[in-house]
């Protein structure tokens, strides 16, 4: 629940030097970021499902027919995505990940499908997935072997661009494991991101680049931004509430090196959404959801879309938290600060308006009340002279009109969090 300090009712005038400010904040916003890979996709962040956070590598048809990594599972998905609003909302990619493949390349060094588990190949799923409106995603690896022990494609980059276009994939998820050394993966990510230029298909190209490089390097990240379409910093997202707070916890404590280079074409990868599944509680779901959103990530659910709750479904298809996420000015949000277990985070959107998220991370208690002054968000900037409130999440409701010099009081559940957006009145 949240509730107003100080609401004023009454508009003031606005003054010239206010109205200077905002003009300036918009031709600020507005400056383009680093140069983005130029395949012209992934211009806001890419939303789609793919299997890994929830299915992972189970191969075992026989026992787990209705689980396992196989053409039915996608196919099943593909139509829900379809029929149950998801391709409505804008999740539009389904992507398989690790464990398609058959243990063999075929005589002429090419990957190919499990025959067992995907008997009409990937471009039979391909074409299935297209049929639905929907675009198709896959995986493979920079080295040796797949992390699952699956063949590589070092030394193959471009047969396998090809063999993936042939198909008519639509983005490649490329891991990073088993890498002889940091120029195998800095030299590989970069070949494999020409090489599906080279093939003249649209393919989002999905990079864990950076994520191998951090135990050796520092990345540059404006070159990854020149070969990726998105990029994964950090470890393997998992069903559980520690796993997202690491996550944030990554990510406010690297912003500064890591939000300025995300934009239209390249964006940071907290990897999958993992709502729907066993280990969140709500609040911890609606945290993920409005924390993704702050975040400009790629909107990866990882769930069983034939079973998910009318709750966690209507959280994952929350047109006006799309929206944010989807934000077309492209700027990455920042954690603003922490303060006595709250966290505030906050995200510049086109139009002048900001989103705001406040995380309650105390695990003991019930839900806390926060003042936060309207002076302070947006650098300065958010509420000139005056903006209306609307809380997107956990419910919607319009908080109405305030004033910059106005204070707001709202209320938070342990580990949930409340998502605002500040627009111009
Ligand atoms: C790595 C990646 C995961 C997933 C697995 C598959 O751990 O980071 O996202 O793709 O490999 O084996």
């Amino acid at each position: 629940m949240l509730t107003v300090a100080m609401k004023l009712e009454n508009g003031i005038q606005q003054p010239g030097f206010l109205l200077a400010l905002r003009f300036l904040a918009l031709v600020l916003w507005s400056f383009p970021g680093a140069r983005a890979l130029d395949n012209g996709l992934a211009m806001t962040p890419t939303m789609g499902w793919l299997h890994w956070e929830r299915f992972m590598c189970n191969v075992d048809c026989q026992e787990e027919p209705d689980s396992c990594i196989s053409e039915k599972l996608f196919m099943q998905m593909a139509e829900l995505m379809d029929s149950d609003g998801w391709k409505d909302v804008g999740y539009e990619y389904l992507c398989i990940d690790d464990c398609w493949m058959a243990p063999k390349r075929d005589s002429k060094g090419r990957l190919q499908a499990d025959p067992k588990r995907f008997p009409g190949g990937i471009q039979g799923l391909a074409n299935y997935v297209h049929s639905k409106g929907l675009k198709l995603g896959i995986y493979a690896d920079v080295g040796n072997k797949t992390c699952a022990g699956f063949p590589g494609s070092f030394g193959y980059y471009d047969i396998d661009a090809q063999t993936f276009a042939d198909w008519g994939v639509d983005l490649l998820k490329f891991d990073g494991c088993h890498c002889d050394s940091m120029e195998h993966l800095e030299n590989g990510y970069k070949h494999m991101s020409l090489a599906l230029n080279r093939t003249g298909r649209s393919i989002v190209y999905s990079c864990e680049w950076p994520l191998y490089m951090w135990p050796f390097r520092k990345p540059n990240y404006t070159e990854i931004r020149q070969y990726c379409n998105h990029w994964r910093n950090f470890d393997d997202v998992y069903d559980s509430w520690q796993s997202i707070k690491n996550i944030l916890d990554w990510t406010s404590s690297n912003q500064k090196r890591i939000i300025d280079v995300a934009g239209p074409g390249g964006w940071n990868d907290p990897d999958m959404l993992v709502i729907g599944n066993f280990g969140l509680s709500w609040d911890q779901q609606v945290t993920q959801m409005a924390l993704w959103a702050i975040m400009a990530a790629p909107l990866l659910m990882s769930n069983d879309l034939r079973h998910i709750s009318p709750q966690a479904k209507a959280l994952l298809q929350d047109k006006d938290v799309i929206a944010i996420n989807q934000d077309p000015l492209g700027k990455q949000g920042y954690r603003l600060r922490k303060e006595d277990n709250i966290e505030v985070w906050e995200r510049p959107l086109s139009d002048l308006a900001w989103a705001v998220a406040m995380v309650n991370l105390q695990e003991i208690g019930g839900p806390r009340f926060y003042t936060i002054s309207i002076a302070s968000l947006g650098q300065g900037m958010a509420c000139i002279p005056d903006c209306i409130i609307t809380q997107l999440l956990p419910v919607k409701r319009k908080l109405g009109f305030y004033q910059w010099t106005s204070d707001l009081k709202i209320q938070i559940n342990p580990t949930g969090t409340v998502l605002l957006r500040l627009a111009a009145n």
